[in-house]
């Protein structure tokens, strides 16, 4: 693909990360003969600044059944989806008998939230969600108005991980062009390619994150389906996310986080493709450094487990080369993924309990994301004299 998906401008090549897996495609050891490759590559958009994929995954091969995302699995996830519910309630959903859509609803907590508040809500998802009232589609113009003419205008659109993942961003702003009240809001988080420059977080680069947004990119993106980017807030999760609000044109002013974000990436060259070039050296530092020390540790003897097998570690486990012979097996707590082998690199999943069985010398966190939270659960790995193994912004022991 050699044209921006936003606004079909010319793309450049930032990066290449070769032949890889999908990332949620955990193999059976039966259907490794039909395992899909795709070619992991990076560009920039000339016009609009817009970071994305080169190649796009067909439909057809995107894992949409049993999707085993369930952040409600994290408790720090879940109270991040709780209060942003709960800060909705004093601040945009005040109005008489609000109406809040979630777009893919990331097990529901957030609506849920606002359900117990006697809030309106509904989540528009193709796949199935319990728990929370769901229209059936894709967001697009058509499910808008279906819900519009059902329940009337929305006062949030909210879509948590989500946007990123959408390639056909056209369909979803016509979606909230029909759906949107007049004063609403369309309120979306995902990776922040700052924070990724910033912290060499080069593993949240995978086939389900097909953009990589700026606040430059995001207002752009806005801009050219008629609407503003009127605010930015930094978020903590996930190694660092932006939410990013849009309102329609003329319905309220940008914020003041909305001038410093820009000017902060203005000067930090988000846009240069210098800097882009300098985070590829550090990810090819980080990868001889990591596979330095794992050879290192295996030639002494050491026993080495890998620890969440999460998506953004395909990126890593497959640019890096780290298959079972470096890590022989990773712990994961999601059922579905329990006795499958990894993508591309088949590294064998097995349940936490295993962890303890007996305990490695070294555990390589591939949900660094989820540190403190994993760290604290398995807190008698260290005390047992066990070490974790990080690698995102650097490599370390600790
Ligand atoms: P995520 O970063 O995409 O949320 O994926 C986190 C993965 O890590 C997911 O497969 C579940 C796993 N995990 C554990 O095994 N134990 C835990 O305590 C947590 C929080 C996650
Ligand atoms: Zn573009």
């Amino acid at each position: 693909m050699t044209t921006c998906r936003v606004c079909t401008g010319p793309l450049r090549e930032l990066a290449d990360f070769g032949r890889q897996p999908l990332s949620q495609a955990f193999v059976r050891p039966e259907d490794l003969a039909t395992e899909f490759f795709y070619q992991l590559v990076v560009g920039r958009c000339a016009d609009c600044a817009m970071v994305q994929l080169m190649q796009e995954i067909p439909p057809d091969k995107m894992v949409h059944e049993g999707y085993p995302y369930h952040p409600a699995n994290s408790t720090v996830m879940r109270k991040h989806f709780q209060d942003t519910a709960t800060r909705w309630l004093e601040t945009t959903l005040t109005g008489p008998d609000p109406f809040a859509i979630e777009i893919g609803c990331n097990d529901g907590v957030t609506l849920r939230t606002l359900g117990e508040a006697g809030v309106r809500h509904l989540a528009v998802d193709p796949s199935g969600v319990t728990g929370v009232p769901v229209h059936r589609a894709f967001f697009n113009s058509e499910s808008a108005a279906e819900i519009r003419a059902e329940h009337g205008p929305a006062d949030i659109v909210y879509a948590a991980n989500t946007i990123c993942a959408q390639p056909d961003v056209a369909s979803i702003f016509a979606g909230l062009e029909v759906l949107l009240a007049p004063d609403g809001l369309f309120v979306f988080e995902d990776p922040y390619l700052g924070e990724m420059l910033a912290r060499t977080g080069f593993d949240q680069i995978y086939d389900e994150h097909f953009y990589y947004f700026t606040a430059q990119s995001v207002q752009a993106m806005a801009d050219s389906f008629g609407m503003r980017l009127v605010d930015v807030e930094r978020l903590p999760v996930h190694g660092g996310q932006i939410r990013y609000s849009i309102a329609r044109r003329g319905s309220r002013l940008p914020s003041v986080a909305v001038k410093e974000l820009l000017a902060e990436e203005e000067a930090a060259g988000l846009a240069d493709d210098t800097t882009f070039a300098q985070f590829v050296s550090q990810i090819d530092a980080t990868k001889d450094a990591l596979l330095n020390l794992l050879t290192d540790l295996g030639d002494k003897g050491h026993s080495i487990v890998g620890y969440g097998a999460t998506a953004k570690s395909a990126t890593t486990a497959n640019y890096f080369g780290i298959g079972p012979d470096l890590v022989p097996f990773v712990c994961d707590s999601t059922p579905s993924k329990q006795g499958t082998l990894t993508p591309g690199m088949h590294i064998p999943v097995r349940p936490p309990a295993e962890f303890a069985d007996p305990y490695p010398d070294y555990a390589l966190l591939f949900a660094w994301n989820h540190a403190d939270e994993i760290m604290a659960k398995e807190k008698a790995f260290r005390d047992a004299g066990g070490k974790w193994i990080l690698y995102v912004p650097e490599v370390r022991i600790v």
